[in-house]
């Protein structure tokens, strides 16, 4: 596969679950990567882009990118420098596993792509320790223990949820205690398991999965970390749960709440929404965009790179970059 062949959809928007299942079935032959804040296809050739663009809602929120531009996306995606949280470092564990998942499916595309790809995770890397590696943690979880701060450690922290982002956040929460709360039990204590495994001294307790023992523990925590989406009913219940406390120092950390407007968080006391989050990150320093801004400028380069080159490792030297007029 030649890059010009290599194709890539950017969708912002929310992820639908299934889909991937769905659109398999159509037999549309796409590498499809969904992140809660995206839905990115990648495919080979213009006759496929134009099957898997009708996959997408005509909601004007759809980009498009083809060759080398594809691969500066792709790189720009891979490194976190597409994500709200610049340089955030979980969207590169995403794409792996969307990436091995699709790999165990055996399409053709999967051949086909296996060069690109591997060298967009080392270029990816590459980006990251060059231009990103001095910025300090970007994660999920080192925000939260930042907005934590020391006082944390004065009393439980409640996690809810075990899926990706709660596996991603947990070893960074402070807390006396460590409560684990999950719909399904067994994700709870496996999480427990692997967190034992990683810190075996770290105290932890693996919360019932009832409604009620959730908002015991809500009663009981001194932070709490939401890490499941929103629920009409359990939020309002939560909520209740929350302020029925008789410390009220604390915080509600929602990540899967996009902004503070939503009821019934709206207006509760120390809560911080993912939206929320995400402005604080945005006052950053003009170090960090000046940064973010060079490491903006590598991908495009690699990725002219990587189109001069076909797949080799070092197919150029940078100095060839000079030809370009572009850069
Ligand atoms: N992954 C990220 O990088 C990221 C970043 C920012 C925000 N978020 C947001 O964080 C939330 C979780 O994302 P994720 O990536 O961790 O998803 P995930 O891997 O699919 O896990 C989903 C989690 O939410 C729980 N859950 C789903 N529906 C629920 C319901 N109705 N009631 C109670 N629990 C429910 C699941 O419990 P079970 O185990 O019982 O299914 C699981 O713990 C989403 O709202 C997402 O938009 C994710």
């Amino acid at each position: 596969m030649e890059l010009c062949d290599l194709k890539a959809l950017n969708w912002r928007g929310a992820r639908r679950a299934g889909a991937a299942a769905a659109e398999a079935a159509l037999g549309l032959d796409y590498l499809p990567i969904d992140t809660c804040q995206r839905r990115v296809a990648i495919c080979n050739g213009a006759d496929m882009l134009s099957l898997v663009r009708r996959q997408f809602p005509d909601d004007g929120a759809l980009e498009s990118f083809e060759g080398a531009d594809a691969y500066a996306f792709l790189l720009r995606f891979a490194a976190g420098l597409e994500s709200k949280l610049v340089a955030e470092t979980e969207i590169f564990g995403q794409i792996k596993t969307a990436w091995r998942e699709f790999c165990d499916r055996g399409s053709a595309l999967a051949c086909q792509l296996s060069p690109w790809i591997q060298l967009l995770f080392q270029d990816a890397k590459e980006i990251r320790s060059q231009h990103l590696s001095r910025l300090g943690s970007a994660s999920y979880g080192s925000q939260t223990r930042r907005l934590l701060g020391d006082e944390a450690g004065a009393g439980p922290t409640l996690l809810i949820g075990a899926g990706q982002l709660a596996q991603s956040v947990a070893p960074w929460l402070p807390g006396s205690e460590l409560w684990l709360w999950n719909r399904t039990r067994e994700r709870a204590l496996e999480l427990a398991r692997e967190l034992a495994k990683r810190e075996p001294a770290r105290p932890l307790r693996v919360i019932e999965a009832s409604a009620d023992a959730e908002l015991a523990a809500w009663r009981g925590a001194r932070n709490v970390i939401v890490c499941v989406p929103g629920d009409a009913v359990q939020d309002a219940a939560r909520v209740a749960a929350w302020q029925q406390r008789a410390e009220r120092a604390g915080r509600v950390i929602h990540l899967g709440l996009p902004a503070d407007g939503a009821a019934p968080w709206k207006g509760l006391p120390g809560l911080v929404s993912l939206g929320a989050l995400f402005e604080m990150l945005q006052l950053q320093s003009e170090q960090r965009r000046r940064q973010f801004e060079r490491a903006r400028r590598a991908c495009q380069e690699k990725a002219l790179l990587r189109s001069l080159g076909a797949t080799s490792s070092h197919p150029h030297s940078w100095e060839d970059l000079a030809a370009f007029d572009s850069l």
